[in-house]
């Protein structure tokens, strides 16, 4: 029991590494782009890594909910249960405000022809950015309460 729960918190670990590494470095991939021809392989790039983001971010949780139900105290503690709540909002969050705008991005560099990035682009890109502050701001406080477990 107790090296099936040390299996899961190393899964746990690498799912974190898997998930929240590439979601943070996502605008910076973005942001290095100088000219359409980057910005195309900069998405390129963002594609390739996001599903495994998810499948990072899906087994955070699955983890985390088993760890929950091997050891039911976790339930009564309130960083198991802040960060169990961060996470739903941050999930719901991202997918009303960064993922939509990360959708019209794509659309735009796709359609676009010539080498300047257009001006709609980088509006949207100045408008995601204060949701990026937000969901990075609450990834690292969920992992704060993983790593100092207060309360
Ligand atoms: C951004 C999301 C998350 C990150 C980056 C993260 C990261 C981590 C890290 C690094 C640890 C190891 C901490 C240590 O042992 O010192 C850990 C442990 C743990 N996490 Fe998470 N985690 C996240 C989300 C969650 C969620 C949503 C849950 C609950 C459903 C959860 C439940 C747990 C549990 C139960 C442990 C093991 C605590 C122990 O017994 O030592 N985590 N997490």
């Amino acid at each position: 029991m107790h090296q099936l729960y040390t299996f899961l918190v190393a899964i746990h670990i690498f799912a974190a590494i898997i998930g929240v590494g590439p979601a943070l470095v996502f605008n910076r991939i973005l942001k290095t782009a100088g000219n359409m021809h980057e910005l195309k392989s900069a998405h390129k790039i963002i594609g390739k890594l996001n599903p495994l983001s998810s499948i990072g971010f899906g087994l955070l949780v699955i983890t985390g909910l088993l760890m929950g139900l091997m050891n039911p105290s976790l339930f009564k503690t309130v960083w198991y249960v802040a960060a169990l709540g961060l996470f739903i909002i941050l999930g719901i969050y991202s997918a009303f405000t960064i993922e939509p705008k990360m959708k019209s991005m794509l659309n735009i560099s796709e359609a676009h022809v010539g080498e300047n990035i257009p001006q709609e682009y980088i509006q949207l890109l100045n408008k995601k950015a204060p949701h990026d502050w937000v969901q990075n701001a609450l990834l690292i406080t969920i992992f704060i309460l993983m790593v100092f477990k207060p309360w």
